[in-house]
């Protein structure tokens, strides 16, 4: 049985801004397995990186705790919790801005390990051995050892964040729309890479993406994100074939490869996603929802849970 290495519970974080009080991640529990894959889906704007964020703590979370192996670390002082950053990375979607443009492929490789204080520059020989094989685990050709990030298509780039991320020998890493500023063809290898990754090295993820397709293949489990809350969770697979909450269903009827094995009704998503800002109770869906009714919006829809291990929010399901 696998364990559980991350356990979120009802985390919120809140933004102070000029129009009111902004409710990013407004209670999201969940329980997330060593070696397993949790995708976070919704439109931008909804919370997905605030999530990965605070759960981090790279954001001081507003309310809420998150466990890691059982112990809870926001109330960790800071020391405390850099002792805990090389087991919980980040990766993002576009490695060019985090990359030392002046920097050659072995050397941002090679400065992830010597800040992290796992190799000192004395160590020369096994610091270098050690960026061969990372630059190997993550298929970039020796060739490159000495090529510059512009020099390197975006799947190269994303390669070597990926190679400094790996370099730590984390147990969690918060994915962060990692393909998405990547042409399809070259997704696909990214993903396979990590999903052999994490095979190999058991490593956690919370896969972050607006794109339904790309977790659906990698996630065990997948929770739908709106205005800061989950409103639908469920293996991968029964999202797919039975979604539940309007709202999924607005996001797979986007989706444009047709599936034959999931039957979607098609639900076509009105008006613009709005922030935040200090809500009113009931549904924040309720105002695209197609099929919402005054009883939408009377109070907060709690999340339920409708079969075993489907979640959804939603008074009509
Ligand atoms: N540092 C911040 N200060 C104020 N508002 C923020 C900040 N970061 C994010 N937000 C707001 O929080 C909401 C969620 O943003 P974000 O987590 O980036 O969404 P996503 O990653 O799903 O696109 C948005 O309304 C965004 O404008
Ligand atoms: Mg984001």
């Amino acid at each position: 049985m696998a364990d559980v290495l991350l356990r979120v519970n009802h985390l919120k974080k809140y933004f102070d801004t000029p129009g009111g009080t902004l409710h990013a991640v407004d209670d999201i529990s969940f329980d997330l397995k060593r070696g397993e894959t949790l995708g976070v889906v919704g439109e931008s704007g909804c919370g997905k990186s605030t999530l990965g964020r605070t759960i981090l703590r790279l954001y001081e979370p507003t309310e809420g705790d998150v466990y890691f192996e059982g112990q809870e670390i926001t109330s960790l002082s800071n020391k405390s919790m850099k002792a805990l950053r090389r087991d919980m990375q980040i990766i993002f979607q576009d490695p060019f801005a985090s990359l030392n443009p002046r920097m050659t492929v072995s050397e941002m490789i090679a400065e992830s390990l010597l800040i992290q204080k796992i190799f000192t520059r004395k160590q020369g020989p096994q610091l270098r051995a050690r960026v061969s094989e990372l630059m190997d685990l993550v298929g970039l050709s020796p060739k490159l050892i000495n090529s510059y990030p512009h020099e390197l298509d975006g799947g190269r780039r994303q390669r070597i964040g990926i190679a400094r991320v790996l370099a730590l020998d984390p147990k969690f890493v918060v994915c962060d729309e990692p393909v998405s500023a990547l042409d399809v063809s070259i997704q696909a290898q990214i993903l396979n890479l990590m999903q052999d990754l994490q095979d190999e090295f058991g490593l956690t993820y919370l896969f972050i993406t607006h794109d339904l397709s790309v977790v659906k293949h990698l996630s065990n489990d997948i929770i739908v994100m709106y205005l800061g809350q989950m409103v639908e969770k469920a293996p991968a697979k029964e999202l797919f074939s039975h979604p539940m909450h309007p709202y999924t269903k607005a996001l797979l009827s986007a989706i444009p490869v047709p599936d034959p094995d999931y039957a979607v009704d098609r639900v076509l998503l009105k008006g613009e996603l709005t922030s935040p800002i200090d809500p009113l109770p009931g549904c924040r869906f309720a105002k695209r929802c197609p099929f919402a009714t005054e009883a939408c919006t009377k109070a907060d829809i709690p999340l339920r849970e409708i079969t075993p291990g489907h979640f959804a929010a939603c008074i009509l399901v």
